[in-house]
């Protein structure tokens, strides 16, 4: 699957150092820059890093950078991105992915929509957090994407359904260029919830993204409604059940 996205490599980093990609450099470049002041992490991977801009583009203060992408063409497009900088990269999914160390940060910025097992791919995450890291990630917004992009007509579009399709998209300021036969996989929001809980997350945030009118203005139509959101997970501190369990037998 990854591979579909080798061709797109260029035109990606073109939208994105042209800045014709706003929602990437007004809306999310300063979501994960607030983030990372936030969060102030000492190691950040970011998995599914496409052109690898913004790992570059947040790394500047973060000890151990590390950027995964299975696709070859946008790992070759990424390697020239990251070259000056201090992110390390690898070719990679991130279920194939091993590391001796936790990360404090992990970010997938949209990703998990087209991952084809949302288990599998939570599941790899969990291996690389510890009691304190997070785990943020980006998706097309469940509730209201269908509406913007129709992607599905409404004979097969049914919200609570796992739906799977190849799709064909492009952006606002660059519609000529069509990013075609893309995975795209509409999930409800509570299957997100249900997985992320199975591996032991638990949800400490979860914004949708609506920018203010002055960004709005930049795409040259009112947003009607959030077109993305953003989950921020952890894993649990200690198994609830057991707990109570473990106190029922005093
Ligand atoms: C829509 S692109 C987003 C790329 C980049 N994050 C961005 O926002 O520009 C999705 C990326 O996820 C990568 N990907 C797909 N499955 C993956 C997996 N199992 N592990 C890591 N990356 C994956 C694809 O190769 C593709 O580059």
């Amino acid at each position: 699957m990854p591979n579909r996205w080798d061709g797109f490599a260029s035109i990606r980093q073109n939208q994105i150092e042209s800045g014709k990609d706003l929602t990437f450099s007004k809306v999310f470049l300063p979501y994960y820059n607030d983030l990372v002041k936030e969060l102030c992490p000492e190691s950040l991977l970011e998995v599914g890093c496409g052109t690898g801009h913004l790992s570059v583009n947040i790394c500047s203060n973060i000890s151990t950078a590390v950027a995964i992408e299975p696709s070859e063409g946008m790992y070759a497009v990424a390697e020239q991105v990251v070259k000056e900088s201090c992110v390390q990269l690898f070719c990679l999914r991130v279920e194939e992915y091993r590391c001796p160390h936790p990360f404090d940060l992990i970010i997938s910025h949209m990703v998990l929509q087209l991952v084809d097992n949302l288990d599998l791919f939570i599941e790899s995450v969990a291996n690389f957090m510890e009691k304190e890291s997070q785990f943020v990630f980006a998706i097309p917004h469940p509730c209201f994407y269908n509406n913007y992009k129709l992607f599905f007509d409404s004979s097969e579009y049914k919200y609570m359904c796992e739906i799977k399709k190849t799709i064909s998209f492009s952006i606002t300021n660059d519609p000529n260029k069509i990013i075609s036969g893309v995975p795209y996989c509409h999930r409800p929001l509570s299957q997100y919830f249900s997985v992320l809980k199975k591996f032991g997350f638990y949800v400490v945030d979860f914004k949708e993204i609506f920018p203010d009118q002055e960004i709005q203005s930049l795409y040259g139509v009112d947003w009607k409604f959030p077109r993305y959101c953003v989950f921020h997970a952890q894993r649990k501190k200690g198994n609830p059940v057991l707990k109570k369990a473990n106190n029922s037998s005093f």
